[in-house]
């Protein structure tokens, strides 16, 4: 049976594919920490009080990075290089999606825009992130060796997406609701083929390593294509509303941390 969870057990259970699982996962958070930090650093003056959290932000992204990298480092496996066709944040900025790593690494400073278009484009791949957690924590979240380090980041990821909803709600109140619906919108359709893609070419490296049968990567992909179009139809306007978040001030205070992983 082809399940999120026979798959991902099939995953966990191979060291090779559990290898580029957590190497993936890891570089990804890493890069949404160093773009958050960056962020913080160029926050314009009159957005200054934004920047405590979304400092934080870029500390909760990398402490995910390092508790995917202490997962290898218990199964005593380096990290291995991430194939350029799986790497999301990459092909999201490639896309155009979100601030430009150039101007990030640069240095320049940021307009209240370029504030509005990080969080319209994190409020979408926030929900990803948060989704993606959700799942893993239904089905792996009391598994011995992974359970703690799921449930802790999927915790973190629903804080980011409340975050992004509060703040999005306050900017939509200061005049930006026109540029957040223009970007909230090309951020979520942008990001659906691209989770497709994404999906597509993990599975591909995935179907290698675990020698799947040619009909059982076949049925996947198509799976995967139809959950495309699915959320072309209709889903991605789950990635673009706005409603004010149960708990409010999600980012407040210092960032947690995770001792026991890294
Ligand atoms: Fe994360
Ligand atoms: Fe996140």
């Amino acid at each position: 049976m082809l399940s999120a969870r026979s798959l991902f057990q099939e995953i966990v259970d191979n060291d090779d594919a559990f290898q580029l699982f957590c190497s993936i996962a890891a570089s990804g958070e890493t890069q949404g920490g160093w773009e958050n930090a960056r962020i913080a650093a160029l926050v314009p003056d009159s957005m200054r009080d934004m920047a405590p959290k979304i400092a934080r932000h870029g500390a909760d992204e990398d402490k995910h990075g390092r508790i995917f990298n202490a997962l290898l480092r218990r199964r005593g496996l380096p990290p291995v290089p991430v194939p350029p066709e799986t790497d999301y944040t990459m092909l999201l900025e490639r896309r155009g999606i979100g601030l430009p790593h150039a101007k990030l690494r640069r240095g320049d400073p940021l307009t209240e825009r370029d504030i509005v278009v990080y969080l319209a484009h994190s409020r979408v791949t926030e929900q990803r992130a948060a989704d993606q957690m959700d799942m893993l924590v239904t089905h792996f979240g009391e598994h011995p060796e992974l359970g703690r380090a799921i449930r802790l980041i999927s915790k973190d990821e629903d804080n980011h997406l409340a975050y992004c909803h509060e703040e999005l709600l306050r900017l939509n109140r200061a005049g930006h609701g026109r540029t957040i619906a223009a970007v909230l919108r090309e951020s979520a359709l942008a990001e659906i083929a691209i989770h497709r893609d994404v999906s597509l070419a993990v599975m591909a490296h995935m179907g290698r390593l675990l020698h799947w049968p040619r009909a059982k990567s076949a049925a996947l992909a198509t799976g995967i294509r139809g959950m495309y179009a699915y959320e072309r139809l209709a889903g991605w306007h789950r990635m673009v509303s706005l409603e004010m978040p149960e708990r409010r001030d999600a980012l407040g205070g210092p960032a947690t941390t995770a001792p026991e992983f890294a």
